[in-house]
């Protein structure tokens, strides 16, 4: 029996000149700065030039992603766990808080019964957590002027757990013939209708005013990891106004954006969007033992080609991406006022190795299939293309660090008709360039993911990035859980605490996939002390993780 790959632990590397030669022996492209530069010299350190968000210039270039929380009360309210993961944030010192975590736009559309609801009655909770980040923010940096806060709306679609930890309950775009068996799609009374969707977007709509009311900077149409309006933009073989072209399977973004504009909010408005997919992966069969699952294979899809089941991938090899909607699509909400998009990969529940590179996967997970640099290297390459192609109007960022990024221009209006529609139906606000003002024509700021696994070569990577016009901001998910002062680390002492780095033990995913509450219980000493601590540490113990 051939033995799983072995890895090489990034700690192992000691040096900048280690990490490149690891990087080059796996014949990926991931560049890297000589050192950490600290202090105003800092890629990192350098405001967002270009396009505003609420009239505000975004303070320097790191952000924090979205981390759905398991924590919230039994109606989707605040609670103490909430209020400190956003008090984390504000003290992290990034001056993008990309969302702080997915919030339900309706109860039934949460992906576990603890997830936040933004409605009418946990207004007040929404108000109180905004607010706390930004006193934290303020009382350690001085300022929250350049500090932007928006929060992520979401349906889980296929992943709907609303009621009970361990019971699925998935509404879905259209019958996928892969994910089905997976996620106990059994019926065609499980689809959404049309009518359905118009109802799920005023949802979206009142959604969006909750989150103006309570002084959110945006809101985020999450359309990323397989939830339900990422799932709609696949949706080749559904029927109707929200299946078929792609005109039809991104009908229902360009259809909240209208709702949100026609009910006079100007709320500012982002998309979150894995920028490619693959095929659902499983643990490879052969090389599992007892308490140990294979490392990742992708599921037979041999019997549904052309793979037209999910969206940017090769239909005629779907372990390939092809990013030629995600291109049309970025168009798509550049002509909507979209003026910032975070750029995702894959799904954390069915190919996680893309969107989330770890060493350790959760209980439940295959072992890596590749060195999950790889999976780093995928993503910021990815970004990279996606940046080039809307750079063409964006000289600022290059012009700032005397770099050139040959970008390419985005190509011309893919679907003609969009903007106006959007205009018509938007009737309180102004067309999409007046909306923007700062910029023409316009282009949306870029934030990239996926720069946890980096480890002590975060910051050296990010720099690059950075510096080079790859991304204009870098996100950061599980790191923020373990070490939220990372970046702002780097930049005010030029050094790491190196006890703190995240190492992808994943944890802060097999917790709540377990029933307890996420966070970072390894390292984070608020969860270590938890009574969960012992529960995950013998839940780990039992399946051999
Ligand atoms: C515990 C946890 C919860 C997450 N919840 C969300 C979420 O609510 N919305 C979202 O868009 N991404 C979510 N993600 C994905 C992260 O935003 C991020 O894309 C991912 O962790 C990869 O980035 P990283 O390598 O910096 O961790 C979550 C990730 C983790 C670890
Ligand atoms: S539990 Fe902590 S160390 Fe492990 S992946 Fe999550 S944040 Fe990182």
């Amino acid at each position: 029996m051939a033995e799983p790959i072995k890895l090489v632990r990034v700690p192992t590397l000691k040096t900048v000149a280690d990490f490149r030669n690891h990087i080059a022996s796996l014949g990926i492209d991931l560049p890297c700065e000589d050192a950490i530069v600290s202090g105003s010299a800092s890629p990192l350190a350098q405001p967002c030039d270009g396009v505003t968000i609420n009239g505000k210039k975004i303070g320097n270039r790191f952000a924090i992603q979205p981390m759905e929380g398991w924590d919230g009360t039994n109606t989707g309210g605040v609670s103490d766990d909430v209020i400190r993961r956003w008090q984390r944030f504000g003290e992290s010192g990034a001056k993008l808080i990309y969302g702080g975590e997915a919030m339900a736009v309706r109860a039934d559309g949460r992906a576990n019964p603890n997830q936040l609801i933004i409605n009418e009655e946990n207004k007040s909770g929404l108000a109180k957590i905004r607010d706390t980040l930004s006193s934290a923010h303020c009382s350690r940096y001085g300022s929250t002027d350049d500090l932007v806060i928006g929060f992520q709306l979401t349906h889980s679609g296929r992943f709907c757990k609303p009621n009970d930890k361990f019971r699925m309950e998935p509404r879905v775009a259209y019958r996928h013939p892969i994910l089905d068996a997976k996620f106990k799609v059994t019926s065609d009374q499980q689809v959404w209708t049309d009518a359905e969707i118009e109802q799920l977007i005023q949802n979206y709509v009142q959604a969006a005013k909750i989150a103006a009311d309570v002084g959110a900077d945006f809101v985020d149409i999450k359309h990323c990891h397989g939830y339900l309006l990422h799932e709609f933009l696949s949706a080749h073989t559904r029927p109707g106004k929200y299946g078929g072209s792609f005109e039809n399977r991104t009908r229902i973004l360009s259809e909240i954006i209208s709702g949100i504009r026609a009910n006079g909010n100007k709320i500012e408005i982002g998309v979150r969007l894995s920028a490619f997919d693959f095929v659902p992966f499983k643990p490879d069969a052969a090389l599992s033992r007892p308490g140990k699952l294979g490392p990742g294979v992708p599921e037979d899809f041999s019997h549904c080609l052309p793979y037209r089941y999910a969206f940017s991938v090769n239909q005629g090899n779907p372990i390939e991406y092809d990013l030629t909607e995600t291109f049309q699509f970025i168009e798509m909400c550049r002509q909507l006022g979209v003026k910032i998009v975070n750029l995702s990969a894959g799904s954390p529940y069915y190919n996680p190795h893309i969107q989330r590179p770890a060493i350790y996967p959760p209980s439940d997970g295959y072992q890596p299939p590749e060195d999950p640099l790889v999976g780093v290297a995928w993503q910021i390459n990815v970004v990279r293309q996606i940046k080039q192609r809307v750079s063409s109007s964006s000289s600022d960022l290059q012009n700032k660090f005397g770099q050139r990024s040959s970008p390419s221009p985005m190509p011309v209006p893919i679907r003609s008709g969009v903007e106006e529609r959007a205009r018509e139906r938007s009737s309180p606000s102004p067309p999409v360039e007046e909306r923007v003002g700062e910029r023409r024509p316009f282009s949306p700021i870029i934030v990239g993911t996926g720069y946890s696994y980096l480890q002590e070569y975060l910051p050296q990577v990010a720099q690059y990035v950075v510096r080079n016009g790859w991304t204009d901001i870098v996100g950061l998910g599980r790191m923020v859980l373990a070490y939220p002062e990372i970046l702002a680390d780097a930049v005010s002492k030029g050094t790491l605490a190196t006890k703190s780095i995240c190492r992808t033990f994943s944890d802060c995913t097999t917790a709540p996939r377990n029933g307890m509450i996420s966070g970072c219980y390894p390292l984070d000493k608020y969860y270590s002390a938890k009574p969960e601590f012992q529960k995950l540490k013998e839940v780990k113990k039992a399946v051999g993780a």
